[in-house]
């Protein structure tokens, strides 16, 4: 076997480390039928099937085997939470990138297996969120840091889709303006519509993605939103070409670029997070016509993947010439041109090789093991990627030069004779010092190499004016620490901790701001929610994708039970021609309530499989927002008593104060020493400093919970968002392929003939697919027409109706 064990969830990459292995991991869908032919033992990180002899059949007819070992870096069962599979495999990837390596992760498994579910996560749930949305947060608030200790960080997002070895950007809207072509569906989108992206390899074998757009995020909110974008895009899609259809890969990818403060070293590192299509064989899909093309061409693409890594494993055992003449075949498809530095390459990589439970599934279970134990074998030589900006470096050695000259001029005796400056000259030379002290974060020293303040020259005048404003800046700050610290029973200690008090007042008036100010933020998205959710339940023209909402793709074979799909629907049409369209629940729909498209919708909706999900995402979101209510309240009480609980306790002290003088007064009198009254706090003061206490306690973990479900309603707003624009794309597909049913069914109950023609046209490989379709549609008819005599009519009388539909359903007509 395979993999090394893994030092898996150390974080930063070991210095000095070169030659890696390829990083795999094992995640398990959660079933509720669970085949029990397999066990794993997560401390080892071995998973051993046993596939019992009277089960053989599901390991095709020529298998003798019963029993199979392999080994994984890691583990994770049917219980496996999102957060520890990321933590586990992308922390390390995440940490990286960050420090200037290149990373990629990719899911490898048979459709349904939680690929998407592990790269990018479930639709119905904040705690679901998969790999790519926890890696943004983590490298936003690394970026910030950096930021804050004055370094430079840029963040750029793109989002490759591949399907039938054509690259698509599914980031760029530009070629349509993110409206649908006249032709297609409304609130569908064929995938050709995206711009093609075109792969190059340079002489030196680098791989170039043309026409992939590349999105500067300046924040997590920002990225996110890329993300659901492209996600949308890539569902729109999915219901225009086929629901059925999972045969996609996809490559989402976060482009780093980090400076230090004044270094004029750049890091550039990517981190690919790449969702591989359904590994299942062909035959088992049963797929056919245009789905068998589909099947094929992510078959070969899988395929040539497999010859990757077997050429990469036969390098790695080759030695001298024989290893550097070994053919690695990246170019035989484009998934693996695109993976090239991934495989073998600068490249940190991990695997997850997900897998379903069932019986049924057991051989690909096994085979997706194999692959991964595979990838296990291959070293990838991975290095920092570090370059030096020459902007910053020519910047810096002018600075050498104008230091040296004037070390020169001074050596020279041409600087120093300078007697006096004047006081516009003073002036200057001063507020130089004291920018030159400033520059920078506040706790980071200077650098040795830092640029010396320009003070017009280094005469004694000059040197001297400076040092002063230097002495005046260092003694100013020296009172301010002065009278910042302290506190104690004297007047003096008083006075210092009543201007503690106000400061701190200020502090609080200014967090108050900000605090109505995220308060303010969140009521105008609830009501913003609210709109569009009237909006969304009532309009049916604007297509959803423009909103720029995204959706998370969840595709599987589709269960004859949940059979809505428009290919679905238009053959159970034919079951029950005369009652009506068949709704996704498997009523039907009566065919003159078409006509009524509100009502179609509100049927549709009423019907949709996914709806529980959308109201679960409804209610999240309300309770998340009563939370953050209850929250915004509790930081309010909490803050106006933190200041109530501050008077008294200032009161007490003034008092103690008082007695303190009164008792030395009355001991000056009769000659006994005064009391120690001032030195020891009362019970009472005491109570309330420990209630204060308590309260800025509740205080701060009442903001950071506010700070945490600002970003879960964010998140889960746009999941919901994501989930009406998927269940809109959805009824508009469903309403086209009824329309198109009842036309179908009403010219064929006058023309018996052309009956069987229009029913060949809905025939479920060739459903109303309008992207597909430019071609597919034409090439019916022109199938039709090739077909014998006569059919011409049928063909004109085809366009006449797909005419008629497209002005129906507001798409326009197009040849
Ligand atoms: N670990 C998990 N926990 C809960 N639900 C899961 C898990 N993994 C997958 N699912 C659910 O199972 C279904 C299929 O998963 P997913 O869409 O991720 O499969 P996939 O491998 O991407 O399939 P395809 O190859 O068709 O794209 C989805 O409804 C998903 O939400
Ligand atoms: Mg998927």
């Amino acid at each position: 076997m395979a993999a090394s064990a893994a030092a898996a969830g150390d974080g930063a990459p070991k210095s000095g480390e070169r030659s890696d292995h390829i990083r795999v991991f094992l995640r398990v869908r959660p079933t509720r039928r669970p085949s029990g032919f397999f066990g794993l033992d997560e401390e080892s990180g071995s998973v051993r099937f046993d596939v019992p002899p009277d089960a053989a059949g599901l390991m095709g007819p020529n298998n003798t085997r019963s029993q199979y070992d392999f080994r994984f870096d890691g583990l994770f069962g049917m219980t496996a939470r999102q957060e520890d599979v990321f933590e586990r495999v992308a922390g390390p990837a995440v940490a990286n990138a960050l420090a200037g390596y290149n990373a990629t992760i990719f899911a490898y498994g048979q459709t349904g297996s939680g690929k998407t579910f592990t790269i990018t996560g479930g639709p119905q749930r904040y705690e679901d969120r998969g790999i790519i949305p926890r890696a943004l947060q983590r490298i936003f608030q690394q970026c910030d840091a950096s930021r804050k200790a004055g370094g430079q960080a840029t963040v750029w997002i793109s989002y490759l889709e591949v399907y039938n070895e054509v690259g698509y950007d599914l980031l760029e809207d530009s070629a349509t303006g993110g409206h649908s072509r006249a032709g297609t569906v409304p609130g569908t989108k064929a995938l050709e519509e995206l711009p093609r992206v075109t792969v190059r390899e340079d002489e030196y074998g680098n791989v170039h993605l043309g026409n992939l757009s590349l999105h500067r995020a300046e924040s997590e909110e920002e990225a996110l939103n890329l993300l659901f974008q492209g996600d949308t895009n890539r569902a729109i899609c999915e219901t225009a070409m086929n629901p059925v259809s999972s045969r996609s890969h996809c490559v989402f990818t976060i482009s780093l670029e980090q400076r230090e403060e004044g270094s004029p070293v750049v890091r550039r590192s990517k981190l690919h997070l790449v969702d591989l299509a359904g590994s299942e064989r062909v035959h088992k899909t049963g797929a056919t016509g245009s789905l068998f093309r589909e099947a094929t061409h992510i078959n070969s693409s899988l395929l040539a993947l497999r010859r990757v890594i077997d050429s990469l494993h036969e390098r790695s055992v080759r030695r001298g010439a024989a290893r550097q003449h070994t053919h690695v075949p990246y170019r035989d498809s484009t998934i693996t041109s695109v993976l090239r530095d991934s495989l073998g390459g600068n490249c940190k990589t991990a695997v997850v090789a997900t897998v379903s439970g069932e019986a049924s599934n057991t051989d690909e279970s096994i085979s997706t093991c194999r692959f991964a134990q595979g990838v296990a074998r291959i070293r990838n030589e991975a290095c920092v990627n570090l370059e030096t900006d020459p902007a910053v470096l020519v910047a810096r050695l002018k600075e050498q030069v104008r230091l040296l000259q004037i070390e020169k001029d001074y050596a020279a005796g041409e600087a120093g004779s300078e007697a006096e400056i004047d006081e516009e000259e003073r002036a200057r030379v001063a507020a130089q010092a004291v920018a030159w002290a400033k520059a920078g974060p506040e706790d980071a020293r200077p650098p040795e190499d830092a640029p010396m303040p320009d003070l017009g020259g280094l005469s004694l005048p000059r040197i001297r004016e400076g040092f002063r404003a230097l002495r005046e800046l260092a003694r100013a700050a020296a009172a301010g620490a002065a009278a910042g610290g302290g506190g104690g029973g004297d007047s003096k200690a008083g006075a210092a901790a009543s201007a503690e008090a106000v400061a701190e007042l200020r502090d609080m008036k200014h967090t108050l701001a900000q605090r109505n100010h995220e308060i303010a933020a969140l009521v105008s998205i609830a009501r913003d929610l609210r709109e569009k959710l009237r909006a969304g339940g009532g309009g049916g023209g604007a297509h959803p994708g423009a909103s720029g909402a995204g959706g998370h793709s969840e595709r599987r074979p589709v269960a004859p039970g949940e059979a809505f799909a428009p290919a679905a629907a238009a053959a159970a049409a034919h079951a029950d021609a005369d009652a009506g369209a068949r709704l996704p629940s498997g009523e039907t729909l009566p065919w003159q309530l078409l006509d009524d498209r509100d009502a179609s919708r509100d049927r549709f909706k009423a019907a949709y499989p996914r709806r529980q999900q959308l109201r679960d995402l409804k209610q999240a979101l309300a309770d998340k927002y009563a939370e953050a209510k209850q929250g915004a309240g509790l930081i309010n009480r909490a803050r106006g008593r933190v200041v109530e609980l501050k008077a008294a306790v200032e009161e007490l002290r003034v008092r103690r104060a008082m007695q303190a003088l009164a008792d030395s007064e009355a001991a000056g009198s009769d000659g006994t020493p005064a009391a120690t009254a001032d030195s020891a706090p009362s019970e009472a003061e005491t109570g309330l400093l420990v209630e204060m206490e308590e309260q800025q306690k509740r205080y701060t973990s009442a903001f950071a919970r506010l700070r945490e479900l600002k970003g879960e309603i964010e998140y889960t707003r746009k999941l919901l968002e994501a989930g009406s624009v998927r269940m809109q794309s959805e009824f508009e597909a469903w309403f086209a392929q009824a329309l198109l049913e009842r036309r179908t069914r009403l010219t064929s109950a006058t023309t018996p003939r052309r009956h069987e023609h229009a029913a060949g046209m809905a025939a479920p490989d060739r459903a109303f697919a309008p992207s597909a379709t430019g071609g597919a549609g034409a090439g019916a008819g022109a199938q039709a027409g090739a077909g014998g005599g006569g059919e011409t009519d049928d063909v004109a009388r085809f366009y006449a109706a797909r005419d008629q539909l497209l002005k129906l359903t507001g798409g326009g007509a197009r040849r």
